[in-house]
């Protein structure tokens, strides 16, 4: 079958590993299904994967790719949850210390077809097509979790949105605004910031920009480059949650404005089920719909991996194979 994989890792010039070519059908263990991929979108997962963090050498070659929407062994058209927790594990899947992403220790879904637990497929309802429900499992559950799950922000609060054209952040504007938020945003680009108050925001800023009043959360994926702007734009007890750093891993921490302001710094991964379970129902409910920049066939890839690389990007990149 057609698959995008990582033949080799490299730090510093992550596509040189990737190929796209023919794989081996996957082999469900017992209490595993394989779903049919119809869309499956990308993820900067897949470009750290790339570089080595999170994949080793010695498990490759590896099909990359967290996010899929397909159809299942009984013709159900499905969406799959990217978190594979230990078969004996309960409750939050995201907190199971041998939890596991999809394309880290199993075949990913960037391929024709994708081995999962039948646990972790999730009805796709028919207001969605398959590609915006490719775009939920990673980039838009990690934004629920962030937003409903770990912020503690009420409608009418204000949220800063960090990098507003990552799938991440585009997602989080969305969800914001359909939440009664105020939503602020920062790109360091200016067609980016139009099209992230086109996608709901009240503002945008440019990265780094001092911003007309304190906010009550930020929402922070770009790391290095943005996180001294996060902590200087929050009020006194303000909540900065993290779930990703583009940019770089190592800012200074700045740990007297976070005990002197009494900021919560909270980590953010993923989703559980559950969650994943009420973000397609809010996006079917509500019509809210995942961004996508552009939609590729599997065979081209390549295309949305340099753009990915390259911060080109406003929302997703999906691929159907
Ligand atoms: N913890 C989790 O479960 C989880 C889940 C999903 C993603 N993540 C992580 O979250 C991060 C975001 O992923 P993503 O796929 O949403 O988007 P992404 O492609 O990594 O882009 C995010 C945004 O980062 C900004 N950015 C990148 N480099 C920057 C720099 N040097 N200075 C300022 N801004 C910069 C860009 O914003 P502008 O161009 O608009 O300025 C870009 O739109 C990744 O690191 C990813 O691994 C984590």
């Amino acid at each position: 079958m057609l698959a995008a994989y990582a033949h080799a890792v490299d730090a510093e010039d992550p596509l040189a590993g990737l190929e796209v070519g023919q794989r081996p059908e996957p082999e469900p263990p017992t209490g595993w299904t394989t779903v049919d991929v119809r869309a499956a979108a990308l993820n900067h997962h897949d470009v750290w994967a790339l570089r080595g963090r999170g994949l080793r050498a010695e498990q490759l070659p590896m099909i990359l790719g967290t996010d899929a929407a397909g159809v299942d062994q009984d013709g159900s058209e499905v969406v799959v949850h990217a978190v594979i927790s230990a078969d004996d594990w309960r409750g939050d899947e995201t907190l199971d210390p041998r939890r596991t992403l999809l394309s880290e220790r199993h075949a990913g879904a960037l391929a024709q077809r994708v081995a999962v637990p039948r646990r972790n497929l999730v009805p796709k309802p028919p207001e969605l097509s398959f590609e915006e429900a490719a775009c939920l499992p990673t980039a838009w559950l990690t934004a629920y979790r962030m937003l409903f799950v770990k912020s503690g922000l009420r409608p009418g609060q204000t949220v800063l949105v960090q990098g507003a054209g990552g799938g991440v952040a585009t997602a989080a504007i969305a969800l914001g605004h359909h939440a009664g938020l105020r939503v602020w945003a920062t790109s360091r680009d200016e067609a980016k910031r139009a099209r992230a108050v086109a996608l709901g925001a009240d503002a945008a800023f440019e990265a780094g920009a001092r911003l007309p009043e304190r906010v009550d959360a930020v929402l922070e994926t770009v790391g290095e480059a943005t996180w001294a702007h996060s902590l200087r734009s929050l009020r006194p007890g303000g909540t900065l949650v993290v779930a990703g750093a583009t940019s770089g891993f190592g800012p200074p921490a700045d740990l007297a404005r976070v005990f002197f302001l009494q900021l919560r710094v909270i980590g953010s991964t993923m989703g559980t089920r559950d969650e994943l379970e009420a973000l397609i129902a809010l996006c079917a409910t509500a019509g809210v719909r995942p961004l996508i920049d552009r939609v590729l066939p599997l065979a081209e890839a390549r295309e949305g991996f340099r753009a990915m690389e390259a911060g080109d990007l406003v929302g997703k990149v999906v691929f159907t194979p």
